[in-house]
């Protein structure tokens, strides 16, 4: 079976802490090839290298998520441009809006989100974006500062995903394409062209079906790839090829299979 490249998950959280390493050394023997680890702090983009440092298929993002970014300063800004600077770093995330939560307040987080873009544009490093019910300001901001990147757990309609094409970004999904209610990820599954989708499992949530609720991690991203392949009527193995090539183009990271 092709390999599975996880391009969005969170190794670092608590609820790994009991069997981080026995979990992590037996994803290979799982089928999966590359992971990259997404942090969403300070303290989470020190852990995430440190993963990155110690297993050779996984690489690291470093950024402040939206929900973090209450109490960031300048001076976290500049640990997360030294951090994106280490060999292992291969994107700046996920950083982003998050309007369902509406914490902290929206000028908060847009003013860090800005900040981080530019940071991001400024190194030549790609975005790990999360957009939660804020799909018109992120796409504002997208436009005004170009990143190249991905929009993680993508949860808009097709006319948008069409917007993010435009903008050269590829688009994230995982566990909810599998959900029985799903009907926005299973269009734009349907719709998107093959070479703008990378898969992820944004682990330990959101767990493909039949794991739905259960710990995910990037082996059960099989699931999710058998059902946007069944989806678009193509061989799972297929799509696993491409979408492993898209994910290293997308992180610039060189590996063959
Ligand atoms: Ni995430």
């Amino acid at each position: 079976m092709a390999l599975i490249f996880d391009t969005h998950a969170h190794y670092d959280d608590d609820v790994f802490d009991k069997d981080r390493n026995e979990l992590l050394e037996s994803l290979p023997s799982l089928g999966v090839g590359a992971v990259v680890n997404v942090s969403s702090s300070i303290s989470t983009a020190h852990s995430a290298i440190a993963l990155a440092d110690k297993f050779d298929y996984i690489w690291a993002a470093v950024g402040i998520h939206p929900h973090s970014v209450g109490d960031t300063n300048s001076d976290d800004l500049d640990t997360i441009r030294n951090l994106a600077q280490k060999p292992r770093v291969v994107a700046v995330g996920e950083i982003g809006l998050d309007y369902h939560y509406d914490h902290p307040k929206r000028d908060v987080q847009l003013y860090w989100f800005e900040k981080q873009l530019e940071l991001a544009v400024s190194l030549n490093l790609p975005v790990i974006i999360h957009d939660r019910e804020a799909h018109e300001d992120t796409l504002r901001l997208l436009k005004k500062y170009c990143p190249r990147g991905v929009v993680h757990c993508f949860s808009g309609s097709v006319e948008m995903s069409r917007e993010v094409l435009s903008l050269g970004m590829y688009i994230g999904l995982g566990g909810t394409v599998t959900f029985k209610n799903a009907k926005k990820p299973v269009e734009v599954a349907a719709m998107l062209p093959l070479e703008w989708l990378v898969l992820e499992t944004d682990a330990p949530y959101l767990a493909p079906t039949p794991f739905r609720g259960k710990r995910c991690h990037s082996g059960l991203i099989a699931h999710t790839a058998a059902r946007i392949a069944e989806i678009r009527s193509m061989q799972v193995d297929e799509l696993l090829k491409i979408t492993f090539e898209n994910a290293c183009r997308l992180y610039n990271i060189m590996l063959t299979e």
